[in-house]
């Protein structure tokens, strides 16, 4: 079945960087370091990893890592360029395609719990996380805080960027206050003269904490902190047995 970004893969990069510019960088930076920091080495599972944007400078820092992601074409970019850097990371499209149960961290980070519509899909995804993880182990995620689209739906008719060539609207939905259309219509000229154009529009899930807590809850995840970075919300969750 396809997935979303699987018709934009290829420009994911480019378009992130330009939509974003110096706070890309910066939120990686970040999401970096605190990464680094609660597991100063080992296994690392990147779920929901895209382009690799997090498990590339992982595995070159030493890392042993693990990325899953259920993009056929984002995984598709990310084989493409750890083959350019001669980096091994494994690479699956599915968390239940890993075998070894023994990593340090897992994080999913950067909206990628906001494609979840269900709770039944999120929960399995905690539940499986939670069994690959060794005692100990670490999950960061972050949750996208919804008070911004709303206050972009308020003000901005739901239009959250409007530049050259770069146009992204969400659209809340009538009868689920918490799920919303993303719509981007974008077109750019790559740095090797490739001119694309392409639309996308797919559904997305703003998870309050208070649901997801009760998830993780129900797991066995202890909650051992939370902090807010640029209009999200991270949580660092740790399997106590
Ligand atoms: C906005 S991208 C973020 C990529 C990466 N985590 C980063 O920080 O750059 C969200 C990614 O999550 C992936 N994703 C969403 N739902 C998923 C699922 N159920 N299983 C695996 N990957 C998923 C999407 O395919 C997409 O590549």
């Amino acid at each position: 079945m396809a997935q979303p970004h699987d018709n934009s893969a290829k420009y994911y990069d480019f378009v992130f960087e330009r939509r974003f510019g110096a706070n890309y960088s910066a939120l990686t930076q970040h999401n970096l370091s605190r990464i680094t920091s609660l597991a100063p080495k080992g296994k690392i599972l990147d779920f929901g990893a895209g382009t690799g944007r997090i498990s590339i400078p992982m595995v070159q820092e030493g890392y042993e890592v693990t990325a899953i992601d259920c993009s056929s074409q984002m995984l598709q970019e990310l084989k493409r360029k750890t083959k350019d850097l001669n980096l091994n990371i494994a690479i699956h499209q599915s968390l239940t395609d890993v075998i070894s149960q023994d990593f340090d961290i897992a994080i999913a980070i950067f909206t990628v719990l906001a494609y979840i519509k269900t709770e039944s899909e999120l929960k399995a995804v905690f539940e499986n996380i939670f069994n690959l993880l060794s005692p100990g182990g670490l999950f960061m995620l972050d949750l996208e805080h919804r008070e911004g689209y709303d206050l972009i739906c308020k003000r901005n008719n739901g239009i959250v960027h409007n530049n050259t060539g770069d146009f992204v609207k969400v659209t809340f939905q009538e009868n689920d206050s918490n799920l919303c259309e993303y719509c981007e219509e974008v077109q750019g000229t790559l740095p090797n003269g490739e001119v694309f154009n392409y639309s996308e529009r797919f559904m997305i899930r703003f998870w309050t904490i208070n649901e997801v807590r009760s998830i993780f809850n129900q797991i066995g995840f202890t909650e051992i902190e939370t902090f807010p970075f640029a209009n999200a919300q991270y949580l660092i969750l740790k399997k106590i047995l």
